[in-house]
């Protein structure tokens, strides 16, 4: 049987050192593409693909965060009085129904596998989906809605793949394939940042998984990996004898966000992307050339 998911874990715990000093205060997550927060781009994602009920794993002081999800009753107010419908709209459309917004506290940065883990007793003994906002995709339909179709097939952990340079591989979770048909990949093993010479392949973990519950029994060894971190990647190795693992090539285009070079990327292809923008857009970067 293949579980259903109606869960979506966010983990928003990290530091964002990369991003100092605009990080200091401010979330990672909340660094705006265009006008709209990195990590509402992946909630929106989320609830395009059906989702509703959203996790926030988060760490002492994001409370930023925590306030961009909860109502907003004054400043409704006063745009309403103003009739400043297109700003008020932006307020209201894509955001989860407050009472479906849920938080989990990581006390200490343990690693990606220890945040998820941390958002174990929310989730109960279901399917759930995992999203990394720094990993913006640009997608029609997005990402994690082309990943639910595949699952309907494939069932077991789902994540989105992406080839990537070889001088690259040790940033990401790389698949050992023992099939590919060039869209779906089945992986025997798994490595967290290998080194490049011995990486298993070039097929990299990009930030969007659809997990099975199995995975919270490795989690809670709580045994750490590389960069002496506590690695989901890890655990779904572990739990591959018993759950299957494909990894699904996304039609669309993935930004970095995570980088300072992916960001300012993003930031330019959404603007160009945008009717009321693009055209201003594309004359400004001839500007400026
Ligand atoms: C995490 C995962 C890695 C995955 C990557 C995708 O790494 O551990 O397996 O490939 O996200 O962005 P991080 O970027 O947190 O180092």
């Amino acid at each position: 049987m293949i579980k259903p998911v109606t869960k979506a874990v966010f983990p928003v715990a990290g530091l964002g050192t990369r991003f100092l000093p605009a990080t200091k205060v401010l979330p990672k997550e909340m660094l705006p593409v265009v006008d709209k927060p990195l990590i509402q781009y992946a909630v929106e994602e989320a609830r395009e693909a059906g989702i509703e009920d959203m996790i926030f794993v988060t760490a002492p002081g994001k409370s930023l965060l925590e306030d961009h999800f909860a109502p907003a009753p004054k400043l409704e107010a006063f745009l309403q009085a103003r009739g400043k419908t297109t700003e008020l709209k932006s307020i209201r459309d894509g955001f989860p129904a407050t009472q479906r917004v849920k938080f989990a506290r990581q006390e200490q940065p343990l690693g990606l596998g220890h945040a998820v883990w941390c958002a174990k007793d929310l989730i109960g003994g279901e399917a759930f989906a995992v999203l990394l906002a720094d990993d913006l995709m640009m997608a029609t339909p997005g990402a994690l809605k082309q990943m639910m179709g595949a699952y309907k097939r494939t069932g077991g952990n789902l994540v989105a793949v992406e080839e990537v340079p070889q001088d690259r591989v040790s940033r990401y979770g790389i698949l050992d394939v023992a099939e590919d048909d060039g869209k779906l990949a089945r992986a025997r093993a798994l490595v967290e940042k290998p080194a490049p010479e011995k990486a298993p392949s070039r097929l990299a973990i990009i930030g969007r998984y659809i997990l099975q519950p199995e995975v919270f029994d490795h989690l809670a060894k709580k045994q750490t990996g590389a960069g002496g971190e506590i690695q989901l990647t890890d655990a779904l190795a572990a739990t591959l004898a018993a759950v299957p693992f494909h990894g699904l090539r996304i039609d669309g285009r993935r930004f970095d966000c995570g980088n300072k070079l992916g960001f300012v990327e993003a930031n330019v292809a959404f603007a160009l992307k945008r009717g009321d923008l693009g055209g201003d857009v594309k004359k400004m970067l001839k500007s400026i050339q």
